[in-house]
């Protein structure tokens, strides 16, 4: 009787593994619907040059769209390809960055406006995958939108095939189940203003920088777990020591409590300090003193409830 149990349990085990693996299986390269923004590439030098300050600044693109040592090449100065091929070993396997160069084989060069506006603003690539949540240019403003297009159309092509991503076992489970497309979380502006408005900062902060990615506690499918910028899931770079974005909010637990503002304009233009760390300092060097400012204003006004465990997640 109990071998009858085991052996019939033993089968239902391996049907469901057969079963999970199938679905798995089928579901890498599930197609998503999502619209084309009505979004056109200008030819307009300034709109253009908007764009490239947009993708070497706040944005950037460049730290993850190039596979070579990008700090040391922004600190030279160096014109530095948008050509893609950087491998983010993850738990999930290995992914890579697309060449975003408009070159027609391995690049952007055949896609539509509206399709790499889609990609960018709702996570579908043209093909109709989910992209993988690594950007967070959601809810980037069209005149924005269509500056960082402008500017990729305008680059010179390079040819450069990336690998496929390789995602593990886990990877695949995490394809077949969790990836979905993300799209904005709120009516997307035709325009923001540039100026020294917490408005402005929270703007850059979510929807250009990035900084609530990083210091913010996120899940292994990237959703926001933790206090909105009270703190970050540590980062370890292969060999060196983890390193945890700090606090950045207003509380008087944060990094940059005493910071005035001043200092903290000055903390950006030095730029990075540890070597090793993977925040972007030397493209945020290419900020604006106002982009700076901004985010200052914004983030002393960020309280988090860090009172009561089960207290809502800030999630703004
Ligand atoms: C934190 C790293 C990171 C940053 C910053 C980043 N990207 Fe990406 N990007 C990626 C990765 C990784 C992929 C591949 C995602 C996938 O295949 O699902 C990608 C994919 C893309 C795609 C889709 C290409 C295709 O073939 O479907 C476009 C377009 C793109 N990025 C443009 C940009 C632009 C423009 C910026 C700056 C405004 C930017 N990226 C900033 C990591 C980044
Ligand atoms: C890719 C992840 C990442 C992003 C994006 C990021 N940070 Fe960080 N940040 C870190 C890490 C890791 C550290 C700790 C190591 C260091 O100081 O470089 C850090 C440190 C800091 C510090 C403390 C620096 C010091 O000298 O004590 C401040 C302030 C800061 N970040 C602000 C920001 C702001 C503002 C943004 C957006 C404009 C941002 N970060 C975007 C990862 C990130």
């Amino acid at each position: 009787m109990i071998r009858k149990i085991f052996k019939w349990a033993g089968v239902l085990l391996l049907t469901l593994i057969v079963g999970v693996s199938i679905i798995t299986a089928t579901r890498q390269h599930v197609k998503y619907d999502a619209p084309y923004p009505a979004i056109q590439a200008s030819k307009d030098s300034s709109i253009i040059a908007r764009g490239k300050q947009i993708v070497y600044g706040p944005a950037h693109c460049v730290e993850c769209h190039n596979a070579g040592n990008v700090d040391s090449l922004l600190l030279a100065n160096a014109d530095i390809p948008l050509s893609g091929g950087r491998k983010f070993g993850l738990p999930v396997g290995d992914i890579y960055s697309k060449n975003i160069t408009p070159d027609t084989s391995t690049g952007i060069g055949k896609y539509t406006d509206g399709e790499i506006a889609r990609a960018l603003r709702y996570g579908v690539h043209p093909d109709g995958t989910a992209v993988f949540d690594f950007m967070p240019f959601h809810n980037i403003s069209d005149e924005d939108l269509t500056a960082v297009i402008s500017y990729l159309r305008a680059q010179k092509p390079v040819h450069n095939q990336v690998p496929a991503h390789n995602p593990n076992l886990l990877g695949k489970m995490v394809i077949a189940f969790l990836v979905k497309p993300v799209g904005p979380s709120e009516v997307i502006k035709k325009s923001v203003k540039r100026d020294t408005s917490a408005e402005y900062g929270k703007y850059l902060v979510a929807n250009v920088a990035n900084c609530s990615g990083c210091h913010t506690k996120r899940s292994i499918s990237g959703e926001y777990t933790g206090e909105w910028l009270a703190g970050g899931t540590p980062i370890v770079k292969e060999g060196y020591p983890a390193l945890t974005p700090p606090d950045i909010t207003g509380d008087s637990s944060s990094r940059i409590f005493r910071w005035s503002q001043n200092d903290f304009v000055s903390r950006f233009h030095d730029g990075k300090r540890i070597p090793f760390s993977e925040m972007p300092w030397n493209s945020f060097k290419n900020m604006s003193d106002n982009d700076l400012k901004a985010i200052y204003n914004y983030l002393k006004t960020v309280q988090p409830l860090k009172s009561s465990q089960d207290a809502p997640l800030a999630k703004e």
